[in-house]
């Protein structure tokens, strides 16, 4: 029975990757410990159907070495303290990590199995112990177009994206909520009376926005009934270090050599847990729309091409509707007026979802097989001997 160490199980991540395990009966003939960086000795997780015992200190190598795999949604911070640690020490186990830290070391293999099982079953065959999660925005983009990429039909591409608060953590998301609840506050009279005009309820929404009080300690400015298009630390070129990572961390996710241009814009927006994407791509080829429409929605089962109609976009491509659902979804697909080879497409993924737990839990249970196949080679290899 595999023995799986879980670190960072009680942030934003943590929590969804947990719901989910419980959800599809994943703790089953596994022997888990929680570990924890702040209350070791205290209570483990509740509510999965199973004593989960007390906690471990996250910060023990020792402990933490004798485990077959290491979950870990804790940060990269915690992911730099430990996992060269854990390595000098010897220990050869499976590290499964949300954090970016490891993401862009030539020994990490990205994961996000819909597209890239090939890159994954290549690095595990290879001895590879280190598989990350890679950037939300990146995964949905890719879980959203990976049929054109696999068709070999993607010339180079850009995203502007509509990220939610989630994307920034628990505290932002609380922030964004704090915000929208001031706001409606400061409307609250203007509304009431019906007398009053759109610009008086604007003016108390500008004013609220730029009130010293209004909650902001979190995204620096106002994002409820604003946006906010800087996402990370300024990088190289004028980028935004988030907008960098659909070129770097997507490339590497395909394992695409020579990599694919892939850039643009990334925007935060008052969504609280989808993130959004609109996305040129250059074409190599002219092809029908109903045959990339195919290909996009034949590229996996997490994937939904939506009608381009004003009903099934505002029924089904929206933030609000996505929210809490695995499947992706494609809509606005359709040719630009430069040509042909031009075709537009807008995604809307829960970055909880497949933007971070769920490659996470999917690469758990591919480890799970692949210790599983090991284990029953084992005793043919001791009667070879
Ligand atoms: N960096 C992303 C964001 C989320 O801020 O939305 C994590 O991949």
């Amino acid at each position: 029975m595999p023995d799986i160490g879980f670190v960072g199980w009680r942030g934003l991540v943590g929590s969804v990757l947990l719901e989910r395990m419980r959800e599809e009966g994943d703790f089953a003939g596994i022997a888990p410990a929680f570990y924890s960086t702040s209350a070791p000795g205290g209570p483990g997780p509740s509510g999965l159907g199973f004593d989960s015992g007390r906690l471990g200190d996250a910060h023990d190598v020792g402990a933490l070495s004798r485990h077959d795999v290491i979950v870990t949604c804790q940060g990269g911070d915690y992911t730099r303290a430990v996992h060269p640690h854990l390595r000098a020490a010897g220990w050869n186990g499976y590290w499964i990590d949300a954090a970016s830290a490891l993401r862009m070391e030539p020994g990490t293999v990205l994961v996000l199995d819909p597209v890239n099982a090939d890159v994954i079953a290549e690095g595990l065959a290879r001895g590879r112990r280190d598989f990350c999660g890679a950037n939300c925005t990146v995964s949905l983009l890719l879980m959203a177009l990976a049929g054109l990429f696999r068709a070999g039909l993607v010339e180079w591409m850009t995203t502007m994206s509509y990220q939610a608060a989630s994307g920034a953590g628990a505290a932002h998301m609380r922030e964004l909520a704090a915000q929208m609840a001031a706001v409606g506050e400061a409307v609250r009279a203007p509304l009431a009376d019906p007398a009053s005009s759109a610009l008086a309820v604007d003016q108390s929404v500008r004013e609220v926005l730029a009130d010293d009080g209004f909650p902001r300690s979190r995204f620096g400015a106002p994002l409820a009934a604003s946006l906010l298009p800087w996402i990370d630390r300024p990088v190289d070129g004028g980028r935004s270090r988030e907008e960098g990572k659909a070129f770097e961390e997507g490339n590497k996710i395909l394992g695409n050599e020579p990599p694919v241009p892939i850039d643009g814009v990334c925007v935060r927006v008052g969504s609280m847990r989808c993130h959004a994407q609109a996305c040129t791509v250059k074409l190599r080829e002219d092809r029908p729309l109903d045959e990339i429409e195919a290909l996009i929605g034949g590229a996996h089962d997490w994937v939904r091409v939506v009608e381009n109609t004003p009903e099934a976009t505002l029924a089904e491509l929206t933030p609000a509707a996505v929210s809490g659902r695995l499947e992706v979804a494609v809509g606005r697909v359709r040719k630009l007026r430069m040509g042909g080879e031009y075709l537009t497409a807008f995604s809307v993924g829960d970055q909880l979802l497949w933007g971070a737990a769920e490659p996470l839990r999917r690469m758990l249970g591919i480890v799970r097989s692949h210790l599983g196949e090991a284990g029953a080679r084992r005793p043919a290899r001791a009667e070879a001997a």
